[in-house]
């Protein structure tokens, strides 16, 4: 890590020691522990930054909960990437402007990739005054300099970045889960795809140093999580940068390498740039997922140009059928746009015939949302909405059918699913994930979260299974062992 980087890292740490004694002030005020609420919008980068966030606070002395109106300190973690991600953060912002007239100590902040945009800001400081703290995506290492001057000040603190080159490693980290966590690789996108916010809210693609990425994990895997997940809004173009270049494909061969991590999973990958190196490596590793979301987009070529997608739609075909070529069990997914400007009910034929000749497994479908500023929303042709509808409508129910007929084929099997989490409807039930990403189901003890388990696969729910914990040999545990848990899984 670069000396000034480390230097940052510890005049933040100072910072977090300064911010201790003011919560611990508010704490005899109080006569109870403080508490903060951090809510996360949008993407897996913004939940891996809440984490960083909630990490600093936790250091500052705050309980952390997910109850908001409970907490004394609420930092909403935004998203722009659709307006509607916008007008969940202002609707939920009235709610809080009635919650802090009853309880005028509570703090409010804002951050993430919404505060990046000039209108929003201006929005904000005409009709939400009492927020107290804003700041950008840049500078979110920068938290606890801004936490501690939040005690001193009364009025509201603005500090927005619109780029940096600096990336401040080693802050605390309060992990969402303790068998699994996300990892960046790298940060912002320079693909300038025509309708995206993004490369104008998390700026220019930069990489992290390899033995920066290789140590976090091995830290991590020494903390007990047995997955990760290596984020980039293009981890495809992963390396390129740096002073000593490397590609994504050897960044992976890396990370498998390491001892005690058993799964790898990566986010998100650009099909103009998706390698036949990084087909083998996933080919010939142990450890990564049989998953791979592959971005669609639009399926008609002129679409896709208009898109600045870099690919066109048998491009995209051909790549698919290398990959299922390659690794026949992959599960593909992807993401599609309806209703760009210019599109018409043929272009989505096109898109549908994709979608048909793939075989998703699961698809994000979003009706095109105008954002100001990028290129899509000054072009003609805005579609108009009930075409939109129309052709949304008729391609939301290809994805499912086809989702359906793929998930289908793993009826009856036994595979390997990671605990992840205990069944919020039912406490004897838990959930696990399989490599394809696919949800399972099944009846298991809560300590059984984060442990590795064979899974019968008895019946298909559409877009998750139902099924019960078997042994390596494909038999029940539950009549084997007359109990469902057995603990010899538990160690
Ligand atoms: N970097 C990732 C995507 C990040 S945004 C990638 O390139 O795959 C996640 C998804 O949001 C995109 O894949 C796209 O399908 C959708 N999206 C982005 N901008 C949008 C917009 N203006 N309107 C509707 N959907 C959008
Ligand atoms: Fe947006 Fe395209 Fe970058 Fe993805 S690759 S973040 S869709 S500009
Ligand atoms: Fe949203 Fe920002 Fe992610 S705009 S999708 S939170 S990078």
């Amino acid at each position: 890590m670069p000396e000034e980087n480390v230097i940052e890292a510890e005049r933040q740490e100072a910072y977090i020691e300064k911010c201790q004694t003011a919560v611990a002030q508010l704490k005899k005020e109080l006569g109870r522990e403080p508490k903060a609420c951090v809510v996360t919008f949008g993407c897996q980068m913004n939940a891996r930054d809440s984490e960083k966030l909630s990490g600093i606070l936790e250091k500052a002395g705050y309980v952390l909960t997910d109850a908001e109106e409970e907490a004394d300190f609420i930092l909403y973690n935004t998203c722009t990437v659709r307006d509607n991600a916008n007008q969940r953060v202002y609707g939920r912002l009235g709610v809080l402007n009635n919650l802090k007239k009853k309880k005028p100590h509570l703090k409010v902040a804002l951050c993430g990739c919404m505060m990046q945009e000039q209108a929003v800001i201006e929005k904000i400081k005409k009709s939400y005054r009492f927020v107290d703290l804003i700041f950008g995506t840049h500078n979110i290492f920068q938290f606890p300099a801004l936490l501690a001057d939040l005690y001193e000040k009364q009025e509201m603190i603005v500090e927005i970045w619109k780029e940096t080159e600096e990336i401040v490693e080693n802050l605390p980290v309060k992990r969402k889960y303790h068998y699994k966590s996300g990892v960046n690789i790298m940060f912002g996108c320079n693909n300038f795809c025509s309708y995206c916010i993004v490369p104008y809210v998390r700026g220019r693609e930069r990489s992290r140093e390899p033995k920066e990425i290789l140590r976090e994990i091995e830290n991590l895997v020494e903390d007990g999580v047995v997955e990760v997940m290596l984020l980039g809004q293009n981890v495809n173009s992963y390396g390129k940068n740096l002073e000593h270049p490397i590609t994504f494909a050897a960044l992976l061969k890396e990370v498998e390498k390491i001892e005690g991590l058993k799964r790898i999973r990566f986010m998100t990958s650009h099909p103009k740039d998706l390698s036949d190196e990084l087909i083998e490596v996933m080919r010939d590793s142990r450890k990564i997922c049989r998953h791979l979301h592959l971005p669609l987009q639009a399926g008609s070529d002129r679409i896709l140009r208009a898109m600045n997608r870099h690919y066109t739609k048998d491009q995209y075909l051909a790549l698919v059928d290398k990959l299922k070529r390659e690794i026949p069990d992959i599960a593909i997914t992807t993401d599609i746009i309806v209703g760009f400007p210019g599109e018409t009910l043929e272009d989505v034929e096109e898109t549908i015939d994709v979608v048909r000749r793939v075989q998703y497994d699961n698809a994000f479908t979003f009706i095109y949302s105008k954002r100001t500023g990028t290129p899509a929303a000054a072009m003609e042709e805005q579609v108009p909405e009930e075409i939109v509808r129309e052709g949304f409508d008729k391609l939301l129910k290809v994805v499912q059918d086809t989702a359906k007929e793929r998930a289908a084929l793993l009826q009856g099997k036994v595979m390997e699913a990671l605990v992840e989490e205990v069944n919020e409807q039912d406490p004897a039930f838990v959930t696990g994930r399989l490599s394809n990403n696919m949800l399972v189901h099944f009846k298991a003890d809560r300590r059984m979260v984060g442990k590795f388990v064979m899974v019968a696969l008895d019946t298909c729910h559409g877009f998750y299974y139902t099924g019960r914990m078997v042994d390596w040999m494909g038999q029940s545990k539950h009549t084997r062992l007359g109990k469902m848990v057995d603990d010899q899984w538990l160690n």
